[in-house]
């Protein structure tokens, strides 16, 4: 069973593994392979620990916790974190309130709808912090772009950019008003 809950500063050193992971698999070929390698996970948990405990701009951090039979160790009773996303106040002004900066999912722990769910709760947080619109930023060339038109995010702007040294070109996709994020996200038999 995967549940959705608030981060705790516990929670960061397993963010910071799974931001490394996902990076190094997901940007494999499209960003360069000396700045993928040299991803540091402690130095991401670092940054993720002050995050979760920044609540200012209404920032926020979410994780998907597997547990249960679910549990990838068995027999220890625990859970582990296998996703994670992040928010708060768009970081400049003009395309929408609210953004989500982060959403990322380990790869054995896709396509069961926490990914949905992450984006529910990042939605339901920043309309509580008063945002009547959300939007993110992905790389054009990272192929779940299909995954936030299936939530129903329309692409209003594009930019180049530079990570690692490598020029890339991202994209903006914006919910305005941010219920069509909530209803999008909402459980099966709500939709
Ligand atoms: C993007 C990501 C978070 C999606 O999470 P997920 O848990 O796999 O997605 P969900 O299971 O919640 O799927 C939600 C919808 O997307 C669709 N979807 C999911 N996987 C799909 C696939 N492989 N192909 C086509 N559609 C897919 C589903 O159809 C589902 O819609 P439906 O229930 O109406 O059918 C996850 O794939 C991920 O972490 N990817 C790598 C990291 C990354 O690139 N993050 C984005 C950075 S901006």
């Amino acid at each position: 069973m995967i549940s959705i809950r608030r981060a705790r500063p516990a929670d960061a050193p397993a963010i910071g593994e799974i931001h490394a992971a996902v990076w190094r698999s997901a940007y494999a070929g499209i960003l360069p392979d000396a700045y993928l390698a040299g991803l540091s996970a402690s130095r991401l948990a670092g940054f993720y620990q002050r995050a979760i405990l920044d609540r200012r701009e209404g920032h926020a951090v979410f994780v998907a916790v597997a547990g249960g039979a679910d549990a990838p160790i068995q027999g220890l009773g625990g859970s582990t974190v296998v996703g994670f996303a992040s928010g708060g106040r768009a970081r400049r002004p003009g395309l929408a309130d609210g953004e989500v900066e982060t959403l990322y999912l380990l790869e054995d722990w896709r396509d069961r709808g926490a990914g949905r769910r992450l984006m529910r709760a990042m939605g339901a947080h920043l309309r509580a912090v008063g945002c009547r619109s959300a939007m993110l930023w992905v790389l054009r060339d990272n192929p779940t772009q299909w995954f936030y038109r299936r939530l129903g995010a329309r692409e209003v702007a594009r930019e180049g950019i530079r990570v690692g040294g490598q020029a890339v070109e991202q994209a903006a996709y914006v919910w305005d008003p941010i219920e069509s994020l909530l209803a999008a996200t909402a459980p099966a038999g709500e939709r």
